[in-house]
């Protein structure tokens, strides 16, 4: 069985709309599991509720209705388990970028001597591919280098779950790339479990075992997990050449496009197409198909 680090049940958010005792529900029903050390994408349109779930999985906004399970337990408030990257810096502006992540790591294992937490930071810092210009303070640092200390300092925490919203969203498309290839070098040597927003979606199909499609709000929901089942490692050069990649491109475009207005607030009642999930292209959010016995053959007829 695998083994999910995160759950959601029938989660829903509702603001309260423009006139009196009016609300506006923003999503409703989501249902999604995450599975240990599985890199989970997210992407829909503006104003869908992406962020929205993201701060609920981090402890920073409370649910409507359902419920985050996290290692089997309900979500109340942020924790030790979970870390988070916004995409702009959260770093303090009086330190150095290495004495960001020292200040980090210190409040995390405040036992430790100096020397280890500044071991401990330069490995993270290190596998960022930060080096130099550590001794600068953010407001010194180009926005690249002030993404890549927020992201040394989120796995240097060393949290189950990294929860990441658009950290390149602000980023020039050059920088955005080796930033991408940092995360991936990251990611695999922690393997951590994380689930990032983007609306980038070469992006998502680089990073992603499974990118989550959620279709307009209001009422929006998770419709699809589609399946990344290209092979690991990956990189941006070579992935485009995968005879599968255009495959799922072009699916997810089309389902931003079309898929995303005509499903919006209509989930449950358009199922999701048979012949796709016999390919092994697209999931329900809550199966996760690379890991189950019946669907192991789908799988590898895509291979
Ligand atoms: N604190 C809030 N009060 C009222 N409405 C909110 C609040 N936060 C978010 N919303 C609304 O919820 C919807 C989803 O927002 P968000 O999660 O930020 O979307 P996304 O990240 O997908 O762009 C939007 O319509 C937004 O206006
Ligand atoms: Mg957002």
């Amino acid at each position: 069985m695998p083994e999910y680090v995160v759950k959601s049940d029938l989660l829903g958010k509702s603001f309260p709309g423009p006139k009196r005792g009016e609300e506006n529900v923003v999503f409703e029903n989501v249902n999604f599991r995450l599975e240990r050390g599985e890199f989970v994408t997210c992407i829909g349109h503006s104003g869908c509720g992406k962020s929205t779930i993201l701060n609920i999985i981090a402890g920073l906004e409370k649910p409507s209705s359902g419920c985050v399970l996290v290692d089997g337990k309900t979500i109340d408030g942020p924790g030790r388990d979970r870390a988070v990257v916004f995409q702009n810096h959260s770093l303090l502006p009086w330190l150095s970028a290495q004495r960001n992540v020292d200040f980090a790591v210190k409040a995390r294992w405040p036992d430790w001597d100096s020397d280890t937490v500044r071991a401990h930071s330069r490995k993270y810092l290190s596998l960022a591919s930060l080096s130099d210009g550590l001794d600068r303070k953010p407001h010194a640092l180009s926005g690249g280098m002030r993404q890549r200390v927020g992201i040394a300092r989120a796995f240097a925490l060393e949290t189950e779950v990294l929860l990441m919203d658009e950290p390149f969203g602000a980023l020039d498309a050059l920088t955005r790339g080796s930033i991408q290839d940092e995360l991936i070098k990251i990611w695999s040597e922690t393997r951590k479990t994380v689930f990032m927003i983007t609306h980038d979606v070469d992006e998502a199909i680089l990073l992603s075992d499974r990118i989550f499609l959620m279709t307009n709000g209001p009422r929006a929901n998770i419709a699809e997990a589609v399946v990344v089942d290209i092979p690991r490692p990956r990189n941006r050069g070579d992935i485009i050449h995968h005879p599968g990649y255009y495959d799922i491109r072009n699916h997810i475009i089309d389902f931003l496009v079309q898929r995303s207005k005509e499903l919006s607030g209509n989930v449950r009642s358009i199922p999701l197409s048979e012949v796709q999930i016999e390919q092994g292209l697209v999931y329900p959010p809550d199966v996760n198909p690379l890991k189950t016995d019946a669907c192991r053959s789908s799988v590898r007829m895509r291979a």
